[in-house]
């Protein structure tokens, strides 16, 4: 089905099922165990043995010896895969550094060997004696060094201007020129990538924890120079992914290529205390804002450039993205510079762009306004733009931030706040309140599946689409239920196959929209294959409890299959309408905190967003994804840091002793409100994302509180105690 006009009216708004707060059907499993993650697959292939990951010991040079003989000789071991036995590879098309890295060696804790052998401990024990000689090299490791001997706009994505900044902000009565920095972030899931590989001849079948399915079956194949029919994927339970999992990652490389090595299946988990500097990780930036206004406050110069570092094929992190989008301003720049580092790859993370631009613009909002005097929610009110500032006559499909605006400061108590800040006290405690706008691109892709009906009336859906803990399962289950007209209980839905219709996959928040279109394309279909098969007319047929309507004939949905399961396939292709249509989600993210005046301690005591996010599908298992979502928020204001050694090249905290996220004693009462909208221009579905929006804005709302609270401006993330003593 292809998708380029607005959505008319359509069986999914008759929301009797869609929209509704059901629990997650995958829920039951889930607590008891019976949803087994990739490394618990003990029981799809016998045999299985167990590899564990040598990281390299320097992050940049060449291995000049390596010497396996006492490994070899250790209790267990099966055998040692290198770049020497690994046979010929590929570079996956994601992947901007090798997987398995020798002699040259890219980045710090690269894979560089698999020890296999009959146990977990016998392959931890025998990797401890691997020995590796290097001759290392100098590298570039610190992005402010980098910054400093200049980079200037990457030729793929130049600086955009319109009209003249520079001009103006010269002539704007109230400036600010600020820097902002946001640190180096590892996803931190719980879950550490893991796969399991078995040959049988030259066709391999792997069990891993991926995001994208299609991505890491097309970009596995071709690493492995094999066909991709020759390859099959499984990822049917995800614990956790926020970007880590979107590609192929060395777990599930190793684990192929060292099954085919031992003869046997193979399974891999990466080590915790590797995955920060073996995987990807969100790169730290340095942005400098620059606003101009008019004493009544409106914008007339707006600039934001973002620095960032990477290895060679590593993009930029994209922190102007929502500057281009969110404020009304005849005169802008905005840019970024891209400098080469040699720490690990960076990339996407849990609203890549947005999650980091946002600490910083909604900051520097927050001191705009206080500059102006003006309340920092009616400084953004007077701002807000209707139409793409950059490309005028560019409409937004929705655009509800001011209501998601003035319903959070209601709904909030705002006007408690104390315009001067560090003048309210309880006790010890500086109470402040602050907020900021979130805002977060709704991104769509092609995505298929297909469905079955069955005599006993079961819906069966199949695709590749994943549910790395969002709640696929279950609003998959939703749409084919509305679809059909059968109840929840009578669907069965199945994923993360390789060898089902390929989805659009769990990304970019884009997953819960273009997923379960792709189900409604293929529910249109099989209406129509029901119809005709009970003789009825498809385009006045109604499909409800378990029945299909038509004039005066009422028949049960399961005889259209008496003979035989009725099975339609489709895949949802998007048309135009978002170049149309600039469609995005917008937030009012609301926090009080209260800092201890003598040690600075910093406890966040209520926060609230307000969302617009087009069509809710499960307001149960959308309020999970936001709360979620403001929880990381909270650790990326408070705790989240990746320490960098800039002599050595790593992160130095590379486990989860040492990088602090928020914990359930740190996160106060959150609520979430939903607007009503729906995006007829965003798919049939006319829904949209939020798993990344929650995120977005969340960490600048708890800055722009504590300022509120000590009057202290923090522009260097995380805020720890030592910024505010
Ligand atoms: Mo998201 S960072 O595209 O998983």
């Amino acid at each position: 089905m292809r998708f380029d006009t607005p959505a008319t009216t359509n069986p999914i708004d008759r929301l009797r099922i869609i929209g509704q707060p059901v629990d997650r059907i995958d829920g039951p499993l889930k607590v008891r165990g019976a949803a087994p993650y990739a490394y618990e697959q003990h029981e799809a292939v016998p045999n299985q043995a167990y590899g564990w990951v040598v990281g390299a010991g320097i992050a940049k040079g060449r291995i000049t010896r390596m010497d396996l003989d006492a490994a070899h000789a250790a209790p267990g071991v099966i055998a040692i895969l290198t770049t020497e036995n690994a046979g010929p590879l590929d570079k996956g098309k994601r992947n901007a550094a090798p997987l398995l890295g020798g002699p040259e060696i890219t980045h710090y804790h690269q894979a560089i060997a698999l020890v296999i052998a009959e146990s977990f401990e016998q392959a931890r024990d025998a990797a401890q004696r691997v020995q590796v000689a290097y001759a290392v090299e100098e590298g570039a490791f610190d992005l402010a060094e980098a910054k400093a001997e200049g980079v200037g706009p990457s030729k793929d994505s130049p600086d955009s201007k319109i009209g003249d900044f520079a001009k103006a902000f010269a002539e704007a009565p109230v400036q600010l020129d600020a820097t902002y920095t946001t640190p180096d972030q590892t996803h931190a899931m719980m879950e550490p990538h893991a796969s399991l590989a078995a040959w049988d001849g030259e066709s391999l079948e792997v069990w891993t924890s991926n995001q994208m399915v299609a991505w890491a079956h097309q970009d596995l194949a071709k690493t492995l120079r094999l066909k991709k029919e020759q390859v099959r994927i499984r990822s049917p339970y995800v614990g956790g992914g926020f970007g880590a999992k979107l590609f192929l990652r060395a777990d599930i490389l190793l684990a192929a290529l060292g099954a085919r090595l031992a003869g046997r299946p193979v399974k891999v988990a990466l080590q915790r205390p590797l995955i920060a500097n073996n995987t990807t990780h969100r790169a730290a930036t340095i942005q400098r804002i620059r606003l101009g206004a008019g004493r009544d406050g409106r914008l007339t110069a707006i600039a934001h450039e973002s620095w960032s570092g990477n290895v060679e094929g590593g993009e930029e992190e994209n922190a102007i993205q929502q500057t281009r989008l969110l404020y009304a301003g005849a005169n802008r720049l905005t840019g970024t510079r891209l400098a080469h580092l040699d720490l690990a790859e960076g990339n996407a993370m849990r609203a890549p762009g947005e999650a980091p631009g946002l600490l910083a613009l909604e900051v520097a909002m927050d001191e705009m306004a206080e500059k102006l005097g003006i309340d920092p929610v009616e400084f953004r009110i007077l701002n807000d733009t209707q139409e793409d500032p950059e490309k005028p006559d560019r409409p937004f499909s929705q655009r509800q931030l001011i209501e998601c605006l003035r319903q959070g400061a209601a709904g909030f108590g705002w006007d408690q706040r104390s315009a001067q800040p560090g003048t309210r006290r309880e006790g010890r405690w500086l109470v402040g309140l602050g907020m900021a706008v979130g805002f977060r691109n709704n991104l769509v892709d092609k995505s298929g599946a297909r469905v079955r009906l069955d005599g006993e009336g079961i819906v069966t859906v199949e695709t590749d689409m994943t549910d790395i803990g969002t709640g696929s399962y279950t609003i998959i289950a939703q749409t084919a239920a509305e679809m059909m007209g059968v109840a929840l209980d009578r669907v069965v839905v199945r994923l993360g196959d390789s060898s089902f219709p390929a989805s659009a996959g769990s990304g970019g928040q884009w997953g819960a929209n273009t997923s379960t279109a792709g189900v409604y394309a293929a529910c249109v279909k099989l209406r129509e294959q029901v119809a005709q098969a009970l003789g009825l007319n498809a385009s006045d047929a109604d499909f409800a409890d378990g029945m299909v309507r038509s004039g005066e004939r009422s028949i049960p949905l399961a005889d259209a299959a008496r003979d035989g399961a009725l099975t339609a396939e489709d895949t949802i292709e998007f048309g135009d309408l978002q170049k149309r249509f600039q469609q995005s989600t917008f937030a009012g993210h609301f926090v009080e905190v209260a800092v201890d005046a003598a040690t600075a301690e910093v406890r966040v005591r209520r926060m609230l967003a307000v969302c617009a996010a087009g069509r809710i599908l499960n307001p149960k298992s959308a309020r999970s994804q936001v709360i979620g979502a403001m929880t990381m928020g909270l650790g990326a204001a408070l705790m989240e840091e990746l320490a960098v050694d800039t002599r050595q090249g790593f992160f130095v905290n590379h486990d989860l002793a040492g990088y602090e996220v928020p914990v359930h004693a740190d996160v106060p009462r959150q609520e979430v409100i939903f607007l009503d909208e729906v995006d007829p221009t965003s798919s049939p579905m006319k829904a949209k994302g939020v798993g990344e929006l929650g995120l977005c804005g969340v960490g600048a709302a708890v800055a722009n509180a504590i300022h509120n609270a000590t009057g202290i401006r923090v522009r260097d993330y995380p805020i720890t105690l030592d910024k505010l003593l």
